[in-house]
């Protein structure tokens, strides 16, 4: 199946202007999957309640979700996407899996980042995996966490551990550590990876938030498939074929799963 990014630069606030940006990059691809930033139609770096609330929307009734409604409708794609999501009195950063069929299933972040403490509930969603078809009717197993959350090696595992054979990686990276680990992500854990990054900053004051880009699918050994520059604005799209994931001998003797030993484990 072809699976791919979108990495470009979203203006703080003007989910209008994103979303049309957003399409005007997205076209007609030709993908089964694609993986677009987190908070990709909001921007990220929030200067006060009132501003979250203004661009904060019910799932599936939002205007960010219907528009991925719309683009996986006309392309017969599945996105994963984030935005912040308003839930009774609470809003969570979000990612959101929308298929073609119009449904829709969403990962609340677990690992809040810098700032994004005083905004957002903590997900309480737990690590979902989601049963994915293709454009062929091949099935595949989805699993979704949310930039920050790469920083704890369980997410990932957990997503392994409940099934996952694509880890979508909705994010607005700003240190330069993650494009070095997704690699191990996915080697560890034997899955593909796709981190949706963006790119350009943000401003609150004197601070400055530089998002470092650098998109990129990682296959079950831990290769790098594609990968965006920098400063890029890209759909990039690879070949992936999600059941190399489920077999995990890695030698004759070793089953990267079947040899864990949680008993001599911590935590
Ligand atoms: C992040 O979690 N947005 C770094």
């Amino acid at each position: 199946m072809k699976a791919g990014f979108l990495q470009y630069n979203p203006a703080y606030l003007k989910v209008g202007q994103n979303l049309d940006e957003a399409a005007k990059l997205i076209g007609t691809a030709d993908a089964d999957l694609i993986v677009l930033p987190e908070l990709f139609a909001s921007g990220y770096f929030f200067q006060s309640k009132d501003d979250l609330a203004r661009v904060a929307e019910e799932i599936p009734s939002g205007p960010t979700c219907r528009a991925l409604q719309e683009w996986s409708q006309n392309t017969n794609t599945t996105f994963v996407a984030g935005l912040p999501e308003k839930a009774g009195d609470q809003v969570f950063n979000s990612a959101v899996v929308v298929r073609p069929n119009g449904s829709c299933s969403t990962y609340r972040k677990v690992h809040l980042f810098y700032e994004e403490t005083r905004w957002f509930s903590p997900g309480n969603l737990g690590f979902p995996v989601f049963e994915e078809t293709d454009r062929e009717g091949n099935r595949y197993r989805l699993g979704v966490m949310i930039c920050f959350d790469w920083y704890f090696p369980e997410a990932a595992r957990s997503l392994a551990l409940g099934g996952a054979d694509v880890i979508a990686h909705p994010s607005n990276l700003v240190r330069k550590d993650c494009p070095r680990a997704m690699p191990i992500r996915a080697l560890e854990n034997h899955v593909f990876t796709i981190t949706a990054n963006r790119i350009g900053e943000e401003r609150k004051g004197e601070e400055r938030l530089a998002f470092i880009g650098q998109s990129l699918i990682c296959d079950p050994n831990g290769n790098v498939l594609v990968q965006a520059g920098r400063d890029d604005t890209a759909l990039s799209i690879a070949d992936i074929s999600p059941v190399e994931a489920r077999n995990r001998r890695i030698t004759a003797h070793n089953d990267l799963f079947a040899d864990r030993r949680p008993s001599s484990y911590r935590g």
